[in-house]
């Protein structure tokens, strides 16, 4: 009793310093604490005995100790094994590995067809995407959408996707610790899907993929490589509704990266 009770309490500290350091702690450890209570509950007497305290696990028996680890950031690398964006996915929705999971509805994974041959990189979800979950569903998104399919791409056919996946408040701009954090994900997903073509639009998706500072202007006009894959950058969507003269030039970019698209399906 007593030394279960101890245990209990160096678990409980434990927690409330991962806690209050704004610490991460991994799944599998707290798997691990899990399995060692529930180890100590069936096979300590004094707690078989108590049939209710048995079937408790870990976060229940703390809770009942009044303290509050809603906050805690549990974070899980099992993600990088997935063999699958559906896995991928489940694996990493929960993420809280930057402040950003605090103001989210929704993770926003990304959307499309998982055999696409073209994956389409965003900066970061807006309030309509946070709101419902899906990459570029707002007026950036419809026009991404027009976009694409002026070249003959559906939505559908290809793969969405953003840098991050949890929207910044007020729609500002990643910081970069927030790319840091995200930017695995990404990777992965590119990873898994293998697409045969990229296209990056706007300059955070660009400087993330092609690890460089260099301005879009410099970046945009022909293709750079991403791991062996061709890839393209053009104006984002939300620049061309600010900036309406960046419409031609995109719409050139897309006539470009089409046509590289045909040339690679041809072979
Ligand atoms: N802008 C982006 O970069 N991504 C979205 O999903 C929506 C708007
Ligand atoms: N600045 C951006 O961030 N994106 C653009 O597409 C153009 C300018």
């Amino acid at each position: 009793m007593s030394e279960t009770n101890d245990i209990l309490n160096k678990i409980e500290n434990y927690f409330n310093y991962i806690k209050d350091k704004n610490l991460l702690i991994f799944s599998k450890e707290v798997e691990s604490y899990e399995k060692f209570l529930n180890s100590k509950f069936e096979y300590t007497p004094q707690y078989t005995q108590n049939d209710e305290t048995s079937q408790e696990k870990m976060s229940d028996v703390i809770s009942e100790k009044q303290s509050d680890f809603s906050n805690i950031r549990v974070c899980d690398e099992d993600w990088k094994n997935a063999k699958t964006l559906d896995e991928l996915k489940e694996k990493i929705e929960e993420c809280k590995k930057c402040d950003l999971w605090k103001t989210r509805t929704n993770f926003v994974f990304g959307t499309g067809n998982p055999k696409a041959k073209v994956v389409v990189v965003g900066e970061a979800p807006g309030a309509e995407e946070d709101k419902q979950g899906k990459p570029f569903v707002g007026r950036a998104g419809q026009l991404l959408t027009q976009i694409l399919a002026s070249v003959g791409f559906d939505r559908e056919e290809v793969f969405i996707c953003n840098v991050l996946k949890s929207r910044p408040p007020e729609n500002r701009n990643p910081l970069p610790e927030e790319i840091k954090a995200c930017e695995p994900y990404l990777i992965k997903q590119l990873d898994i899907i293998k697409p045969k073509l990229i296209l990056c639009v706007g300059t955070f998706a660009a400087q993330t993929l092609l690890k460089t500072k260099d301005s879009l202007g410099k970046m945009r006009g022909s293709f750079h490589t991403y791991n062996g894959i061709p890839l393209l950058v053009t104006f984002h969507p939300a620049a061309l509704l600010r900036n309406p003269n960046w419409k031609r030039p995109t719409w050139e970019d897309v006539q470009l990266f089409k046509k590289e698209y045909d040339k690679i399906m041809a072979n």
